[in-house]
Formats: structure tokens, sequence, C-alpha cells
């Protein structure tokens, strides 16, 4: 694994490029902001009548519409939602950008799987900071850094490299680390990690375990703590140590059955399910399935959020009334 910090980096190459943010949202604000206090030009594109756009233009910066923000750019990053990037791309960026702009990505499912072929005279790369906005922000403004990967897709002006990492260390993630993969790799492991484990097993085993409870008898008070409101406490755990770490600071009783639970649950049968999901990824297929249920108005992505278990949320908000300072709610970026 190749990891930079900013010591190996020459910030130098950005000085006299104005670099635009088209989107001011999770990611977009603190890229503007970061590169900013970095001492880089910034402008922010944003659509009319743009709720973020208007945060942008509070926070001082020169908001312009996506096109001009491609025109005027020489760094360009598209901070948009990934199912709407191919759309706007072909109607708003694409024309404008000049030969020889950086394009940045900050995750790579448009490029990768084809949906956005960008002109052969363009640098494009990846920069994706490995955690949420607010996050990268902090961590800035906090003297340190969230680490990022980073990726080459194309470097036509033989600079998309220096670009890239220049653009990375202005984020402060040159004072943790600017680990190298490829566009494959990282929209790959992305993709699967959130739907596999963080977005898709994780909250479907949390939402099963309280209904088993419910089901069986048990209130849905006791049966949110145990489930979801004490998976904090593990995740945080394993965070701060690894797996390993978190059982030594659990009770033997919780790491025996834990061990008897985990390999009843996670069978050869879960396994091929996670391989199915990769193959999903692999292809293109989900990527494409998302950007067609875009275009059609998002109506699967509408009934599957129907579907979910409503229950659990009345629930969840009485636990963390009583220790609201437990979760905080998140700042509007
Ligand atoms: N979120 C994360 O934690 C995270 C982490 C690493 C990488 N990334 C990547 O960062 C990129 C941006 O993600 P994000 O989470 O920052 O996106 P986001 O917050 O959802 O982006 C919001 C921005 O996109 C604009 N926008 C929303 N829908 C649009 C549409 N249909 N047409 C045109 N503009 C639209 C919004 O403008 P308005 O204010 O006008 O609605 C706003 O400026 C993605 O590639 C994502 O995969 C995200």
């Amino acid at each position: 694994m190749k990891v930079y910090r900013d010591a190996d980096i020459d910030t130098a190459v950005l000085k006299d490029r104005l670099v635009a943010i088209i989107g001011y949202g999770n990611q977009g604000h603190a890229h503007a902001l970061n590169l900013r206090d970095s001492g880089c030009r910034v402008i922010v594109g944003a659509r009319e009548n743009s709720p973020s756009g208007a945060r942008a233009r509070e926070a001082g910066f020169e908001v312009v519409s996506y096109g001009e923000a491609a025109a005027r750019g020489d760094v360009v990053m598209v901070s948009l939602p990934d199912e709407h990037i191919p759309d706007v791309y072909a109607a708003e960026i694409a024309e404008r950008l000049r030969s020889g702009t950086a394009l940045g990505f900050a995750h790579g499912l448009a490029v990768h799987f084809g949906h956005v072929v960008p002109d052969a005279g363009l640098d494009v790369f990846l920069i994706g900071p490995k955690g949420a906005g607010r996050w990268l922000r902090a961590e800035y403004e906090a003297g340190r850094g969230l680490a990022c990967l980073y990726a080459v897709h194309q470097d036509a002006t033989g600079e998309a490299r220096a670009i890239a990492l220049a653009y990375a260390a202005g984020l402060g993630c040159g004072r943790a680390g600017i680990v190298e993969t490829s566009f494959a790799e990282e929209c790959v492991s992305d993709l699967f990690g959130e739907q596999a484990v963080l977005c898709g097993g994780i909250p479907a085993l949390i939402e099963a375990g309280y209904r088993t409870l419910v089901e069986a008898g048990i209130s849905p008070e006791m049966a949110y703590f145990e489930c979801l409101h004490e998976a904090k406490l593990i995740v945080d755990l394993m965070f701060e140590g690894g797996p390993a770490y978190m059982r030594r600071a659990i009770s033997t009783t919780a790491e025996y059955g834990g061990y008897l639970a985990g390999e009843r649950l996670v069978t050869e049968e879960t396994r091929q399910e996670m391989r199915r999901i990769l193959d999903d990824v692999v292809s293109g297929a989900f990527a494409a399935r998302l950007i067609a249920d875009t275009r059609a108005g998002g109506p699967e992505l509408a009934r599957l959020r129907q579907g979910q278990d409503a229950d659990i949320e009345p629930v969840g908000a009485r636990i963390r009334a009583l220790m609201p300072w437990l979760a905080p709610k998140l700042p509007d970026s």
C-alpha cells in the first residue's frame, strides 16, 4: 500500500489554479472550506435557487452555475449525488470543460462504470475522503486530517497525480494518509462495503434482532437498548482497536455467546449471498440499476423506503430523549 503524507507533496501546483467545487453538499462544503483555508482560490457551482448554493454564498464563496464553474475551474471537483452525476455532467458540465482541466470525483461510480466518459484531453482523478464531509471539516479545523483514497483515471497533461495529491493535501488528508488506489478498487470496495456491511448488513441485523425480541414479548424499549443503542459501544471498541480488542473489553459471557451466535448467523449461505452482492457491484449491474431508477423518478427507491419497519423509530426517539447528549443532531451541512 502506497501512502502519501504532506511531506511528500508539493502543493505549489495549485497556487495558480482556480478550484471549482460543483455541489456544496456533504462533501462539497468541506472541500471548499478546507481548500480555501489551505490557501487555494475556490469558487462554488450551484444550480439556481439552490439551498446549498445559498449556504456557500453565506460562507463567502463566489457562487456560479455548474456550467460556469466547469468552464472557469482549472481543477473541477464534481461533488454531486452519484446517481445524478451522469445526467448533470452530460447536460451542464462536459461541454464547458477546457482541455487540460483536472476533473475530480469523490467516488468512482460514474466514471468507472462508464456513465461518464471524460474527454481524452482532461486529467481525471479521484479523492475519496474516508468519512463524511463534516468530519473532514472538523478534523481539518482541529489541526488534524482524515485519511483519503486517491486515484488517477486519466493523465492527459502529465500533472494529474501532482494535482490530485495537492488537492488531497489541501483537504488536510496529508496530515493523516493519502492512500493510492484505482477507480475500480475504490468503487468496488466502497459499494460492497456499504451494501454488505455498513448500510445494508448492520441495520438489517439490528432491525431483525429488535423485531425478534419484540415479537417474543420483550418491551420495545428493552429491545432497542439491546439491539441498537449498545451497537455504538461495540462499533466504537472495534474502531478503537479491532475485533480482538473489542472482545477483550466485553464480558466473557458476551464473548462466548457472540462466537456461537456469529457462526449461526453468518453461514456459508450468507457468504454466498455476499459474493452475489459483490458480483452485482463488479459487473456494474448495481450502478446501472441505481441510475435507471433515478432517471425513472426513483420508483424502486420509493418502494424500498416504504417497506422499512417504521415501528422502531418512535422507540428510538424516546430512548434518545433520555440522553440527548449522547446523540447530538448533525449540523445542517
Ligand atoms: N457523503 C459522504 O460521506 C461521502 C464520502 C466520501 C465520498 N462521497 C462522494 O462525494 C460525492 C458527493 O456526495 P455528497 O454526499 O456530498 O452529495 P450530496 O450532499 O447529496 O450533494 C448535494 C449537492 O448536490 C446538489 N444536487 C442534489 N441533487 C441534484 C440534482 N438532481 N441535480 C443537480 N444538483 C443536485 C445539491 O444542490 P441543492 O442544494 O441545489 O439541492 C448539493 O449542492 C459523491 O460522489 C459521493 O459518493 C460522499
